[in-house]
């Protein structure tokens, strides 16, 4: 399928599992976006450096695309964090820790909305843009039935919540951006691994998958319908 009537800039932040995918397909089905792929390594992984908890890289962000030429047609920030070196998603609350905490909302809730502040000085009045986040469903405070996770969770309810505010601005300042949070559905990758055993084969994506369901939803998506939080098969999730 070709979805090529989007031209300029895409931006895609954090080329993990899905976010490769997502790089990949959008060559695929939108062959007149120039790709443009940020991250932690810098060259030659990515052609921008950007650690995201980083003020001065994020300040550098803006003057690097607009040196790269097209005008910004798409942010995808597929970058998060479930657990990592000294951090596990919690099972109880003893295991809850201050570090913990700020790590998740550095990365999962402060991140995204801070890298929309980092290229608003790109948005154009009459230009469409969309900016889509990768969120989770069980950041969906009416979903938790099953309790755990404090920290991720609680994050990514932080993250709905800032880009949700961040949609009624923009509405009124940039009527032709589009904001979007999406759950991209349980996907095979680094996140997930130590997780999968809970998860029926037919329900784990592969990252190719999740990634055409995830483009199939946002290319969608209006200005009208912004500051959406939305699962890979286009359903809304409640907050
Ligand atoms: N996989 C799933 O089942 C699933 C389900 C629901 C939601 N999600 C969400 O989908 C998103 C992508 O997940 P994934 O499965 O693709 O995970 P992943 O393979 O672990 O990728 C995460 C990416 O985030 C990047 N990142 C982390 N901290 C960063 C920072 N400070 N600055 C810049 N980049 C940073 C990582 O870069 P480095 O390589 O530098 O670490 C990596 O590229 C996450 O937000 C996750 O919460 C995933």
């Amino acid at each position: 399928m070709h979805d090529d009537n989007w031209s300029g800039t895409a931006l895609v932040v954090g080329t993990g599992g899905i976010g490769q995918a997502i790089l990949e397909r959008l060559q695929h089905r939108f062959p007149h976006l120039t790709l443009v792929t940020a991250g932690r390594q810098g060259e030659p992984r990515h052609q921008l450096q950007l650690d995201l908890e980083s003020d001065s890289d994020l300040e550098r962000l803006a003057p690097a695309l607009q040196q790269i030429g097209p005008p910004l047609r798409l942010v995808f920030n597929c970058s998060g964090r479930l657990h990592g070196p000294g951090l596990q998603p919690e099972k109880r609350l003893t295991q809850l820790t201050r570090e913990s905490l700020m790590e998740q909302f550095a990365i999962n809730a402060f991140a995204p909305v801070l890298l929309a502040k980092a290229v608003e000085p790109l948005l154009e009045r009459n230009r469409p843009f969309h900016f889509a986040s990768l969120s989770a469903r069980v950041g969906s405070i009416t979903d938790n039935r099953s309790g755990g996770w404090y920290s991720y969770r609680a994050a990514k309810s932080a993250q709905n919540q800032l880009l949700k505010t961040l949609s009624i601005e923009w509405s009124r300042r940039w009527p032709n951006a589009t904001v979007t949070l999406l759950h991209p559905g349980t996907t095979d990758t680094a996140l997930s691994k130590p997780f999968q055993s809970f998860v029926p084969p037919e329900k784990l994506f592969s990252p190719e998958r999740a990634a055409d369901q995830l483009l199939t939803v946002l290319s969608r998506q209006t200005p009208m319908q912004s500051g959406s939080f939305l699962a890979w098969d286009g359903q809304l999730i409640d907050w």
